[in-house]
């Protein structure tokens, strides 16, 4: 790994100065001829049917192009129902009837010639509802919730294995308690936008999405067009977090616009529309019982969650995956419930599952410690599982212990005092928390095509791929894997991604993105240079350049295309991320105030692929892990469904003064199994167990304990 000269190093983002100077479109900023604007009409009730739309008054307004409702709109085929195995290509219908689901459902489409016409003639449509009561309430319907066949991404819903009723009953120390985390939303800095452009049958999407062959598969078959006359733009992306992983209802309205007005049209949504329409995380809560004996070996846990999911579609967060995998357990019981409301659906989010799971599952480590009167990093480690506990997989690689133990050192962890509020000064109370965090890393096949070209000896190179950067530093980790396998130098490379006629890739979620690009780009490299080498058939001993077997050859132009894929023997290990979160709270008792000033966390990825990209990823999971454990909440009246965190004034993600230092160590990792580069993902481990360590923090330094986020101060009164 330390012979890399350009993977891991922390290389800046290639494409910064760029977004720095505003020269990095973003998809609601390409210039298109004859555009118009469109801008949805919502619902105002959350259920019941639409009895009229009157868009007369609307319809005079200066500008206005037409007025799309369910009335009028385009019949799409009604296609099957969105399910796990469909729901990254496919979305919902729009306007195909009059029922309301949700409040602020798009029930039409204003189109004029400006944003500002739009915008305002939405407001003068006049709909009358039959309205029903919603199902809002999480206790109200909590009772009804069933079992659903599986969960998202395809996990099983129930595990069990041993007999947690019979362990509980044998254990010394025992535990049962119930944590709730509430409906949080993505919030990225850039709404969700689409241009979209009919060129006879050829369709030009210009989209904020996190995966281009998904969302031209999802157009192509909700509008059934073949999926080989659309392409998907979207080279720079200002965030996603998961609400940007499929294609939303706002494309398929700007579609169907496009397609009966015959004009392009734009759609940007508002940001009160990111509260309502393009997904969220719903509320979980989580029952936890726990079994130990005396010396701290853990028997028996029990990881049971309640959640709920819209009306016409079932979406289950896998949150008590990490319960299945975290600890050697001998008896274990890890189940999923879900109840329908008139919610819109819930949708991946940053970490779907390990993110509220871990908060459950590591409060209740800390809390069984603390009874156990245990060091909570000593009870960890006694009860770390030598392979996976769910399946008896090996791991390909898991370095939790060493993230503990260097984390413990490093952050100082031995000035802790057991017993809380054992730690003061002057009116601050102090505490110290800590976690253990892990994500799954996934690997997916990806494809790449490299060009080399060689002009007058200077030889450059050009990686091409249909993959995404929603801010992570794509562009940079695609550019160093080229230049490594290359040996070019960085700058004579070339990157073109965000568009979907290039060769496919899984696209930016998961994890995934940069583990899978890079080894594509690996791969292929190895593959132009072998092509190379039989063309020129120079004689090197080793290490031929790239340059150096065009100006051997006096080739002046050559490309190569290929796919890296997992490899057979994948799947007989067990891939996850780890990591150790310590963190410093000050707790200003007679106010409620809670301080992080100092957060530290020791991570084990595998290869990193840039030391500076990577601590940012790591950097952004914990401030928004500081945000779930702290602020961030999103609140509905239980009367009328809306939400009443309507923006970021009243959703409150966290600010410089809430974010104290952030302390990030990457530990060296060898994995020679996940792919070429041994690369696992640290996109979405950040965020994971953050909110534990915090609320294991606030309760070493007062001495409450919080199973209820976020820690508002009322909490803590
Ligand atoms: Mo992620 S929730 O797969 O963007």
């Amino acid at each position: 790994m330390s012979e890399n000269k350009f993977i891991g190093a922390p290389v800046s983002r290639i494409e910064g100065a760029l977004k720095v100077m505003g020269k990095a479109p973003y998809a609601a900023e390409f210039p298109v001829k004859n555009i118009s604007y469109g801008f949805p009409v919502q619902s105002t009730i959350a259920a019941g049917e639409i009895t009229a739309i009157d868009t007369s008054e609307a319809e005079k307004q200066p500008g206005v192009i037409r007025i799309i409702t369910h009335e009028n709109a385009l019949k799409l085929p009604a296609g099957p129902p969105v399910t796990n195995a469909n729901r990254m290509t496919r979305a919902n219908p729009v306007l195909q009837n009059n029922k309301v689901l949700f409040f602020g459902q798009y029930i039409g489409l204003v189109v004029a010639e400006t944003y500002e016409q739009a915008r305002y003639a939405a407001r003068l449509v006049k709909v009358t509802y039959k309205a029903e009561k919603p199902r809002i309430n999480f206790d109200a319907f909590a009772a009804e919730a069933y079992k659903p066949e599986v969960i998202n991404a395809g996990y099983p819903t129930d595990t069990s294995w041993g007999n947690v009723a019979d362990a509980l009953k044998q254990a010394d120390v025992v535990l049962n308690e119930t944590y709730d985390t509430p409906i949080e939303h993505h919030h990225p800095m850039e709404p969700h936008t689409s241009i979209v452009l009919f060129e006879g049958d050829q369709l030009t999407i210009y989209e904020a999405t996190q995966m281009l062959e998904q969302t031209r598969q999802g157009v192509a078959n909700t509008f059934n067009i073949p999926k080989e006359n659309i392409k998907v733009l979207s080279p720079y992306i200002g965030g996603g977090f998961g609400s940007k992983l499929q294609p939303r209802e706002h494309l398929l309205l700007t579609v169907m616009a496009a397609k009966m007005l015959n004009r392009p049209v734009k759609t940007v949504i508002t940001r009160q529309m990111m509260q309502t329409n393009v997904g969220l995380r719903q509320h979980n809560r989580q029952k936890i019982r726990m079994g130990a004996d005396r010396s701290g070996k853990l028997l028996a846990l029990a990881h049971e969650t309640v959640t709920h999911t819209a009306m016409n579609e079932e979406f289950v967060e896998q949150t008590g995956v990490i319960s299945r995998m975290m600890y050697a357990v001998p008896n274990s019981l890890v189940t999923h419930r879900v109840f329908h409301t008139h919610i819109q659906v819930p949708r991946w989010t940053r970490a779907p599952g390990e993110t509220p799971g871990s908060f459950a599952l590591e409060s209740a480590i800390d809390e069984m410690a603390f009874a156990l009167k245990m060091d909570p990093v000593a009870f960890r480690i006694k009860n770390e599982p030598e392979k996976n506990p769910e399946n008896g997989k090996p791991w390909a690689s898991r370095s939790l212990i060493q993230c503990l133990q260097t984390g413990a050192e490093k952050f100082g962890w031995n000035k802790r005092k057991m017993e809380p509020r054992s730690h003061q000064q002057g009116r601050w109370l102090i505490g110290y928390g800590m976690s253990s965090a892990s994500r799954g890393a996934p690997y997916r096949e990806a494809s790449a095509r490299i060009k080399v070209s060689n002009k007058n000896k200077a030889v450059t190179a050009v990686v091409e791929m249909a993959a995404t950067d929603i801010g992570t530093g794509s562009y940079t980790i695609i550019a160093q894997a080229a230049a490594e396998k290359l040996g070019l130098p960085l700058e004579n490379i070339k990157v073109q991604i965000g568009d979907s006629s290039l060769p496919p890739t899984p696209g930016s979620g998961g994890s995934w993105g940069a583990g899978s690009y890079a080894s594509a780009v690996a791969v292929v490299c190895e593959q132009l240079k072998a092509e190379l080498r039989s063309k020129v058939n120079a004689q090197f001993i080793k290490g031929p350049s790239v340059a150096d077997l065009m100006i051997a050859g006096n080739i002046k132009e050559y490309e190569s295309t290929g796919t890296a894929k997992p490899s057979a023997g994948m799947a007989n290990y067990a891939h996850f991320s780890f990591a150790a979160h310590f963190a410093e709270v000050w707790v200003d008792e007679s106010l409620g105030i809670v301080k992080i000033p100092r957060f530290l966390t020791t991570v084990a990825a595998g290869t990193i692929l840039n030391e500076k990209t990577a601590r940012s990823q790591i950097m952004g999971g914990v401030v928004w892990g500081i945000g779930q454990a702290m602020t961030e909440e999103s609140l509905l009246d239980d009367r009328y469904g809306n939400f009443v965190t309507r923006t970021l004034a009243d959703y409150h993600v966290p600010v410089n003064l809430d974010v104290g230092k952030i302390d990030v160590h990457f530990l060296a990792e060898e994995d020679r199994i996940i792919n070429q580069l041994g690369a696992k993902g640290v996109g979405e481990l950040g965020i994971t167990s953050v909110a534990a360590a915090i609320a294991n923090a606030v309760f070493n330094a007062t001495g409450k304990r919080i199973r209820q986020l976020p820690i508002t101060p009322d909490k803590l009164l």
